[in-house]
């Protein structure tokens, strides 16, 4: 095991006992006259779920020896993941290097960099192959590297199962109907997935896909604006998830609701927070008004301003 010293560890100690443990609350609404239950993953320092990976990964990579402390954690991201893996890395004390794509919104740039991390943007029409490659290809050439893998790496679903999984069955009072979020790696939907059908087998573990580019519905890739899930790709984590179906949504509904979320509730958040919430809504709805329906809001709105979910807001 990695030795750090005592001034590393108690300055990371802060962060790292900010991840995870985020509030779920039910949002009533009154229009629908539906409730569901939602996860506020926009409570994790660095404003979303990815603080999750990028933290039980690092800290499992030093206690297994794999960091030194000349190492350069290298990983592809469309955002979220770089900017929480340079927040836990730069607590740690490690060089960050992030790839992502060049279509990722500026925000997201400026934070990363803003966190001391090194940013490699990639062109590839938004498609992640490219920046997994290059990721692989540095590797090869450099010892120095350690890859997180977030969309192999089977240490982000079982976090998901061991954690988030398990805080949901703790915040919910009794059994669970339905859970309902997008994938970009799949580790999400397949780790809560597993926790929550196995303590409520009669669950319905559903995946949220943008409607212009239902993978999973057996439909091409193709562009749409729920930055941060549906890569163009089904990931490798998502194959043994429980899934018991999906639900489409249109990026334009996603942008709506989104809105609605930040006008009538309050809660700044990322549009494909508005599109787990317009799911929850449709299996609330075929559930009957008294069923519980668990989705995530995923992560914070200010990450968004450069991007269509701003430009019609009037002030
Ligand atoms: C913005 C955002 N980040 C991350 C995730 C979850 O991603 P993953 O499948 O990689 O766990 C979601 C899922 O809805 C998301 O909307």
């Amino acid at each position: 095991m990695m030795s750090r010293s005592p001034l590393v560890r108690s300055r990371s100690a802060a962060v790292l006992s900010l991840v995870g443990n985020t509030p779920l609350v039910p949002l009533h609404f009154e229009a629908e006259q539906l409730t569901i239950y939602a996860k506020c993953e926009i409570f994790n320092p660095s404003g979303s779920i990815k603080d999750r990976f990028a933290k039980c990964v690092l800290v499992d990579a030093e206690q297994r020896g794999l960091l030194q402390p000349d190492s350069v954690i290298v990983e592809c991201s469309s955002g979220n993941t770089g900017i929480a893996m340079s927040m836990i890395g730069a607590t740690l004390g490690y060089q960050v290097r992030i790839l992502m794509s060049a279509s990722a919104s500026e925000e997201r740039r400026k934070i990363i960099r803003q966190l001391g991390a090194e940013l490699v943007l990639f062109d590839s029409g938004g498609q992640y192959q490219t920046g997994i490659e290059m990721s692989r290809k540095m590797a090869a050439g450099d010892a120095r590297v350690f890859m997180p893998r977030q969309f192999e790496n089977p240490i982000n679903a079982e976090d998901h199962d061991h954690c988030t999984g398990q805080e949901i069955l703790k915040q919910m009072p009794g059994p669970i109907d339905a859970f309902v979020t997008g994938f970009g790696t799949g580790g999400t939907l397949a780790g809560c997935g597993k926790a929550i059908k196995r303590r409520w087998p009669k669950a319905r573990i559903v995946a949220m896909e943008p409607a212009d580019q239902a993978l999973l519905a057996g439909e091409c890739p193709c562009c749409h604006f729920i930055e941060g899930v549906a890569d163009g790709f089904i990931p490798q984590l998502l194959r043994d998830a429980p899934l018991d179906g999906n639900i489409k949504v249109k990026s334009a509904e996603a942008m709506a609701m989104t809105r609605r979320l930040h006008r009538e509730f309050g809660l700044l958040v990322g549009t494909s927070s508005g599109a787990n919430v317009i799911a929850a809504l449709q299996l609330a709805q075929e559930l009957g008004p008294r069923s519980t329906v668990v989705t995530l809001l995923c992560d914070r709105a200010e990450r968004y301003f450069s991007t269509p979910l701003f430009e019609t807001a009037k002030n």
